[in-house]
């Protein structure tokens, strides 16, 4: 089967594409390499699949390139391009969020209904519950995002509905949960809070540290995600959660473990935009995807402990 991956430069994008040629697929990977970081970590997170045969990429730009026919031939869509970042989505940065998050994802979507490709998934998040009412939350719970990027993954997926109940095309959205692991973007918290730990550089913690995050393991969420492309149900939403919730600080406590040596905190205030507590019910997941998250946290963290040190050991980060 040939599919296209949109965001193939990405944390998650590289390790789908990867995922995707192990199985024997082909892959066309979509990415504009946008400046949120810095382009030589989004080129080493494919460099293996550069090096696969049946891998080609296509620097595009979702919002100005004529897709039509990249989709043309695909046997499904991978959206997963988008801008990232919660506490980053307010002020000027938005209209990066509207362009690259809800217009890339119109004109994804209206390309695959012109080519009529079989199927697209779309990356959601979590983020679009807000601050849920009752935990776990499960895909019906009301929606009501607290910041703007929680707003753009919000507009992306009612895209998804019109154009699934306007043009009758099979679309699916997953919901991740706060993924981690090897190629984790640096803006986010695991990747920042290991890198100053190898440094000997101080931590920012957001508030007090005991807002919780159901932390979910990068080949997990690849995993969901094909699964949804295979047998997730026509306009359906998944939540793909890890299935552990934890705390900021005792993930702090879990990397002074891996460091072994203390972390020096620097506590901020509590960021706006960031919900208190997450925590996904994967029922529907679990019984119409098979999704069954094998990694935890502790292993999870160490495997991106290494990763990150290799990176650094080659000049990789700054
Ligand atoms: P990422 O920033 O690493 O990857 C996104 C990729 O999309 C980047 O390589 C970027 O260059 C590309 N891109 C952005 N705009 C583009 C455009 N207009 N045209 C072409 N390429 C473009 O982010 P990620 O963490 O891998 O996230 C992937 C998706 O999953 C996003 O849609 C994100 O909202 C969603 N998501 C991520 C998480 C998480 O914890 N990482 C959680 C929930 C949802
Ligand atoms: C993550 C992703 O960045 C979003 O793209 C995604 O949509 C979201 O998950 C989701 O699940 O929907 P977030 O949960 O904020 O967002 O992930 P992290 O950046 O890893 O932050 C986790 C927690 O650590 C947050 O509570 C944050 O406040 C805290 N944090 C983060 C710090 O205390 N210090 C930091 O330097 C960074």
């Amino acid at each position: 089967m040939r599919f296209v991956v949109t965001g193939a430069a990405g944390f998650i994008g590289s390790t789908l594409c990867d995922r995707l040629l192990a199985d024997g697929h082909d892959v066309l990977g979509v990415d504009s390499f946008t400046d949120y970081y810095a382009r030589r970590i989004k080129v080493h997170n494919i460099r293996d699949a550069l090096q696969h045969p049946a891998f080609q990429l296509l620097e595009a730009d979702l919002v100005t390139a004529t897709l039509t026919s990249a989709v043309s031939e695909a046997g499904g869509v991978f959206h997963l391009a988008a801008q990232p970042g919660v506490r980053q989505s307010w002020g000027e940065e938005f209209s990066v969020y509207v362009r690259d998050g809800i217009l890339a994802t119109q004109r994804v979507l209206e390309a695959c209904r012109t080519a009529r490709v079989p199927r697209v998934v779309y990356a959601s998040s979590s983020s679009v519950y807000g601050n849920a009412e009752s935990l776990p939350v499960a895909e019906d719970a009301p929606l009501r995002p607290i910041s703007p990027y929680g707003i753009s993954k919000h507009a992306g997926e009612e895209l998804c509905r019109a154009y699934g109940d306007g043009f009758g095309m099979e679309v699916v959205v997953l919901r991740y949960f706060t993924v981690y692991g090897p190629r984790q973007r640096p803006d986010m918290a695991f990747h920042r809070f290991i890198k100053s730990a190898l440094t000997g550089r101080s931590i920012d913690v957001y508030g007090d540290g005991s807002q919780t995050r159901d932390f979910t393991y990068v080949d997990d969420a690849v995993a969901g995600t094909t699964a949804a492309m295979d047998r997730g149900l026509p306009g359906a939403v998944y939540n793909l959660g890890g299935g552990a919730r934890w705390a900021v600080r005792d993930i702090l406590d879990a990397i002074q473990t891996i460091a072994g040596k203390p972390l020096v905190l620097q506590h901020l205030e509590a960021q706006l935009g960031d919900v208190a507590h997450t925590a996904a019910d994967t029922t529907k997941a679990r019984r119409e995807l098979g999704f069954a998250p094998e990694m935890d946290v502790v292993s999870g963290l160490a495997r991106q402990a290494q990763s990150l040190s290799d990176r650094l050991r080659n000049g990789l980060l700054d």
